[in-house]
């Protein structure tokens, strides 16, 4: 049976009787993505560990109160997805027991790449990410915690903020989890239309195109931009998979990021960069 949690004490005494502990982090509105997450949790620590999933709509993420207003909540569908994908508990803490009102909110400066690609278009997301996923660690303090490379941005900056600040924790990465059409699977998707959904299947086919091309960084990301032509793209950058500036040959990233249908939607996918011949 998976336990629903709420305070941070009752947190506190669930995850007295183990050490080893793996942590899914989320929002709640959960899909098939974030159950691999909850299953590679349970693969780390074995049949005898702790899967505790937190479900935590972060104000402090959100740069527009529609968004945050918006962000779909269905705690009966979550609980039910984690208990299948082999969760041992569900921690759903209010914003008071994360954030204790009249207490300063001290946070761990995500440094310039918070405010490259996605933190260009969302001022103060990455701030608000790393303060979260800081004092989630803290008190759930699990040996292992498992992040999707749908968000790999995020993945990037949380596995700096536990090496700088060194944080007695195995970051773990799950590969992005697909629909059959190609499509990203993400709790914004639900807010597509159909026409929109089919204009949004130009993400995927475009990574897909980026990663078959030939070249350079500048080479990749003019292949993936000449498929994403009608769409109201915010980024396609090709990075080192560190996301800094890519080298000539070798491993990369190709990030993308483009608003349909009012809807923003982000994606990546692994490049291996080549010299032409
Ligand atoms: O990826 C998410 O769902 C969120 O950014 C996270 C890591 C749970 C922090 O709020």
């Amino acid at each position: 049976m998976t336990d629903v949690l709420h305070t941070r004490a009752e947190l506190a005494a669930a995850v007295g009787g183990t050490n080893r502990r793996a942590f899914v982090p989320t929002m709640g509105a959960l899909h098939a993505g974030h159950a691999e997450l909850i299953k590679r949790a349970r693969e780390l620590v074995g049949v005898d560990g702790q899967v505790v999933v937190s479900v935590f709509v972060n104000p402090l993420q959100f740069n527009q109160a529609a968004d945050l207003a918006t962000y779909p909540v269905t705690p009966d569908a979550d609980l039910a997805l984690v208990a299948a994908a082999g969760g041992d508990v569900v921690w759903a803490p209010g914003v008071v027991d994360v954030y204790p009102p009249g207490e300063p909110v001290v946070s761990p400066d995500p440094g310039p790449l918070g405010e490259e690609l996605e933190g260009a278009s969302r001022p103060g997301h990455f701030l608000g990410v790393l303060t979260v996923v800081h004092r989630l660690l803290k008190w759930v303090q699990p040996q292992f915690a498992v992040f999707g490379e749908k968000d790999f941005q995020q993945l990037v900056l949380v596995r700096r903020l536990v090496a700088q600040l060194e944080l007695p924790c195995v970051i773990e990465a799950v590969p992005i989890v697909r629909d059959r059409d190609g499509l990203a699977l993400s709790s914004r998707n639900s807010r597509l239309s159909m026409t929109d959904r089919e204009l949004a299947l130009a993400i995927p086919r475009a990574l897909r195109a980026g990663a078959a091309a030939v070249g350079n960084a500048v080479d990749v990301v003019a292949v993936a931009r000449a498929v994403l032509t009608g769409l109201d793209v915010d980024y396609v950058e090709c990075r080192s998979v560190e996301l800094d500036v890519a080298a000539a040959v070798g491993p990369a990233r190709l990030l993308l990021a483009a608003v349909v249908g009012g809807v923003r939607l982000i994606d990546n996918a692994p490049v291996l960069l080549s010299e032409k011949s």
